[in-house]
């Protein structure tokens, strides 16, 4: 259950972090994460497509194989992007304190008139954020929100050799069929009830709040380093005109 102090605990703990420090973090967890509590998981719009095609476009050949089921060219990443329906489908990320874009998932709702119920799961974490449970936490997080929304079943195609997508499946309770060199995954969903509805809302703004506070403290420190520029540039010509 989300623990309202523990988040406070991270914000004032990344709030209180050097410039520098900033930098040499902004790829580790939130200070809680590896604690396994609070990580800041927000959906996200069309004002994300930017950060959601670096993102992908990032990943290298093989994390590109697994993610879509075949070796995506930067131009199909591109196709891919450009075709995210944020009204229909789900969008949730996670963002480090420079506020890329180190992991994120997408719960595409079934288009299928038969399986109205359905939706499948796809999900990226950068690979300098791996193996922090980032992957387990968007699982949950978007089987939470299949919940709220009535989904019933929910897939996740993935490659029998993807060993950490078919153990976050199997940890859910999912069901793994194999076929071959590929794996489908099932996992039925219990109905939605007061608790996850609560829950998913004040995680939902838990990780606004921290989003706009990542870019406020983005802007300040920008604004600092402007400043210091500017009086180091009016240093420089004095220096010059006295000689
Ligand atoms: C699959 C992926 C999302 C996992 O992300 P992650 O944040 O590293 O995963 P987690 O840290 O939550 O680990 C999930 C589980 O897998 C295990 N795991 C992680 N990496 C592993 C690896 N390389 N080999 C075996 N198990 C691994 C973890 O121990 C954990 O199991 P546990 O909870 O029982 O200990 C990530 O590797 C990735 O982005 N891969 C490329 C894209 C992809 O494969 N997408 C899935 C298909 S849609």
């Amino acid at each position: 259950m989300f623990d309202p102090l523990q988040w406070l605990r991270s914000l004032v703990a990344g709030a209180r972090a050097r410039p520098e420090a900033v930098d040499v973090a902004s790829t580790q967890p939130p200070a809680s994460s590896a604690a396994g509590a609070v990580v800041p998981i927000r959906s996200m719009g069309p004002g994300h497509l930017r950060r959601i095609e670096a993102h992908l476009l990032a990943l290298d050949p093989r994390d590109r194989y697994l993610r879509f089921g075949y070796p995506a060219t930067d131009e199909q990443i591109r196709r891919y992007v450009a075709s995210l329906n944020f009204d229909r489908d789900e969008l949730f990320g996670i963002f480090n304190r420079r506020l890329e874009l180190i992991a994120m998932a997408h719960l595409a709702f079934a288009m299928d008139a038969t399986c109205s119920s359905c939706a499948e799961f796809g999900v990226s974490v950068a690979k300098s954020a791996r193996g922090r449970g980032y992957g387990s936490r968007l699982f949950e997080r978007a089987v939470m929100h299949a919940r709220n929304e009535g989904v019933k079943l929910l897939f996740i195609h993935a490659l029998s050799e993807n060993t950490a997508m078919l153990k976050i499946a199997r940890n859910a309770g999912a069901i793994v069929e194999r076929d071959g060199p590929e794996s489908e995954a099932h996992l039925r969903l219990p109905p939605a009830d007061f608790d996850s509805r609560v829950t998913e809302l004040i995680r939902e703004q838990v990780a606004v709040t921290d989003y706009h506070l990542k870019a406020q403290a983005r802007q300040f420190w920008g604004a600092l380093a402007l400043l210091q520029e500017i009086r180091q540039g009016v240093r420089d010509s004095r220096d010059r005109v006295r000689g």
